[in-house]
C-alpha cells in the first residue's frame, strides 16, 4: 500500500500527497457532501459569527452563575438569577420548555449523584456537595452550550477525583479535534483516559452538534465507538462527557422525567464545551 509521503505511482518524483493524492472537496461541495452523507451542516463564516457569539455569552452566564453557587445558596435561586442573565443579554434560555415532558427551568443543576439534567428546586447547596451548572442560550437565532462543576466546601476524594478525570477527559479529547481526526477519536480519548483513572464513561447521553439547533448531527459519543465521520472545518458540536465514580449506568427519575441519577449512587461528574473546526485545528467557542 502506498503512503502519502511515498513518492507518487506516476514517476513524477514528488510525494503522492503532493500529485496524484485524492483531495478531498471543499467549499461547497464539502458542505454538500457532509450534509448528505451525514446530515451535518457545515458553518459558513456568517452563521460562525453568530454561532461565536451565542457562545460568549453562554459562557459569561455560566461563569456568573458559578461564581454564585455557595453553601447555603438553592439552585432554584441559581435558576431565578439565570433569568436575569439572559434577559439582560438578549438571550433566551433553550432549556425552559424543551422536549417532553417539556423541561420547566432555564438551566440543568445536577448535584452529587445526579449524572445530568438536574431540574432547580429549593435545596440549599451544602457542605462536600460538587454541582454542575449547565446554560444552553439562544442569541439571535444561534446556539451555544456550556457546563462547569463546582465544589461546595471541602468534598470527598471520590468526588475530586471525577471533578478532576472529567475535566481532563475533555481537555484531552478537545486535542483531538483537527481535520484528519474522526469523531470516533474523542471517545477513545475519554474512554481510556477514565478507565485508566478507575472511572467510567456514561453511554446513554452523547454530545451533539449545535449552532443553528439545539441538538444537531453528529452525535458525539463519549464512550467507545465506531463513528468514522472526518472532523471537516465548519463543524460546530459539544464535548460534554459524563464521567462516574462507580458503574456507568443512568436511571431516569419516573415522576419528573429529567433528573438522571447513577445506578449506585455513587458520585459524576461533566464539564462541556461547544468546538468550531477550524482549517488548522479548533477554537473552543465556549472559552471567556
Ligand atoms: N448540555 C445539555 C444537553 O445538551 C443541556 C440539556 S438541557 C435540557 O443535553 F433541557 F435538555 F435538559
Ligand atoms: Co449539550
Amino acid at each position: 500500500m502506498i503512503g502519502r509521503n511515498d513518492p507518487c505511482w506516476c514517476g513524477s518524483g514528488q510525494k503522492w500527497k503532493k500529485c496524484h493524492y485524492p483531495r478531498l472537496p471543499t467549499g461547497p461541495a464539502l458542505s454538500k457532501q457532509y450534509l448528505t452523507a451525514y446530515g451535518i451542516v457545515l458553518k459558513t463564516p456568517e452563521q460562525i459569527e453568530k454561532i461565536r457569539h451565542a457562545c460568549q455569552v453562554t459562557a459569561r452566564i455560566l461563569d456568573q452563575l458559578c461564581q454564585h453557587a455557595k453553601e447555603g445558596v438553592t439552585t432554584l435561586e441559581l435558576d431565578e438569577l439565570s433569568r436575569e442573565l439572559h434577559k439582560k443579554a438578549n438571550a433566551t434560555p433553550a432549556p425552559l420548555g424543551y422536549g417532553s415532558p417539556p423541561y420547566p427551568k432555564s438551566i440543568c443543576t445536577s448535584l452529587n449523584e445526579v449524572i445530568c439534567h438536574g431540574i432547580p428546586d429549593k435545596r440549599p447547596l451544602q457542605e462536600g456537595d460538587i454541582l454542575n451548572i449547565d446554560v444552553s442560550c439562544i442569541v439571535d437565532g444561534f446556539f451555544g452550550d456550556c457546563s462547569r462543576m463546582v465544589s461546595i466546601g471541602k468534598i470527598s476524594e471520590e468526588k475530586q477525583r471525577v471533578i478532576d478525570v472529567s475535566l481532563q477527559c475533555l481537555n484531552l479529547s478537545i486535542k483531538m479535534c483537527k481535520p484528519g481526526n474522526e469523531v470516533w477519536q474523542i471517545g477513545d480519548t475519554i474512554e481510556k483516559h477514565a478507565r485508566a483513572h478507575k472511572c467510567s464513561v456514561v453511554n446513554q447521553f452523547v454530545g451533539h452538534g449545535v449552532g443553528i439547533a439545539f441538538h444537531e448531527a453528529p452525535e458525539i459519543p463519549h464512550h467507545y465507538n465506531d463513528l468514522t465521520i472526518p472532523f471537516a472545518p465548519g463543524m460546530t458540536f459539544t464535548i460534554e462527557p459524563m464521567i462516574n465514580a462507580g458503574v456507568r449506568d443512568g436511571v431516569i427519575d419516573p415522576k419528573d422525567g429529567w433528573t438522571v441519577r447513577t445506578k449506585d449512587g455513587k458520585p459524576t461528574a461533566q464539564w462541556e464545551h461547544t468546538i468550531l473546526i477550524t482549517e488548522t485545528g479548533h477554537e473552543i467557542l465556549t472559552l471567556i
